[in-house]
């Protein structure tokens, strides 16, 4: 997928949030803009930007709520690298490693007010929702590392509210502003929704056969925090006998050495529990598509069909 034909709406994000992210006291702001500055695909704003162009409306109609998305996420990452112990983000140490917690956490509320200040009122009570269901969702996955048996279905509820929830938010608000039709603004929430199932499937997929450096953010942090991802539920559902008691043992204990982990890592293969995950996202990915195959034909449509298989292929 070549990103780089989006770089005129790229720049039009950037300025909008540099001219978001200005005031005082310096450093809290700095804080806040930090992340920002490194990186970060901007997958949200895009596809919020997309959707609106998709059924026929200007990226002026949804730029605020889009960079207003970007806000949103940006305060998660900060959060969530709090809550996960995770001190590397976008290949730089995370927010609250560089200016510590007190600030990170504040520099958080400070992109979510900013966000609800900047989007279009017409779609605050969708951000509203979706921030709620991303707190709940975040909530449940902590929750997780505390039980040894989590099933499928809990997991899905889970990546519905804490990832899923936010990206449908963002398809959409962009097709209610681009001045969509009922049903064309219900095809693009399920595009969403979908895209998102998947994209957080790959996410944890990623966070463990990737390359740190590439990446940018830890790996092998889920296996360390006990995470229950679907590949943890697969392995455990699938293993048997002594390996299972292994990948257990792992997966309770908080201090785990590089060999625990890459143990972890080869139950994870063994099991299929990966392959099993590879084919769930391709299932979200291909309804993500089916959503939107009946809305009239335009460039964005085809950008949203090819983002939706970058979802699964992506290294990063
Ligand atoms: C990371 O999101 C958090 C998840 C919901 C999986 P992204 O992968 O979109 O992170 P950036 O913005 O590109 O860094
Ligand atoms: C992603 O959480 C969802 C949010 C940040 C709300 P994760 O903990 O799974 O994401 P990464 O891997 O740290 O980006
Ligand atoms: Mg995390
Ligand atoms: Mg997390």
């Amino acid at each position: 997928m070549d990103f780089n034909k989006f770089d005129d709406r790229f720049r039009m994000i950037h300025e909008k949030i540099n001219v978001t992210l200005n005031g005082e006291p310096k450093r809290l702001y700095d804080a806040s803009r930090y992340l920002i500055g490194v990186g970060g695909k901007r997958i949200r704003p895009l596809l919020c930007l997309l959707a609106c162009e998709s059924v026929g409306g200007k990226i002026e109609d949804a730029l605020e709520t889009a960079v207003a998305i970007e806000l949103i996420h940006t305060f998660t990452l900060i959060h969530d690298d709090i809550m996960d112990r995770d001190e590397l983000r976008r290949g730089v140490p995370s927010v609250h490693k560089t200016y510590g917690e007190s600030t990170a956490i504040l520099a958080g509320d400070l992109l979510f007010s900013k966000a609800f200040e900047l989007c279009d009122p017409k779609v605050v009570k969708i951000l509203a929702e979706a921030s709620a269901e991303i707190c709940e969702g975040q909530e449940m996955d902590m929750s997780f590392e505390n039980r040894t048996y989590v099933t499928e279905r809990e997991y899905l509820e889970m990546i519905r509210k804490k990832t899923a929830a936010l990206i449908r938010a963002a398809t959409k608000c962009g097709a209610l502003l681009g001045g969509g039709t009922r049903e064309g603004i219900d095809k693009l929430a399920e595009y969403g929704l979908n895209i998102g199932m998947a994209f957080q499937i790959r996410d944890d997929i990623l966070g463990v056969l990737a390359d740190e450096e590439k990446l940018g953010k830890p790996v092998g942090s889920d296996i360390v925090e006990g995470k229950k991802s679907l590949i943890a539920i697969k392995a455990i559902e699938k293993l048997e006998g002594g390996e299972r008691e292994r990948l257990l043992e792992i997966l309770n204990k908080r201090e785990n050495t590089r060999d625990e982990i890459d143990l972890a890592v080869r139950l994870f293969e063994n099991s299929s529990a990966i392959r099993y995950c590879r084919r769930k996202a391709i299932q979200f990915v291909e309804m993500a598509k089916k959503a939107i195959k009946e809305l009239p034909d335009s460039d964005a449509k085809e950008d949203l069909m090819e983002i939706a298989d970058f979802v699964v292929e992506r290294g990063v």
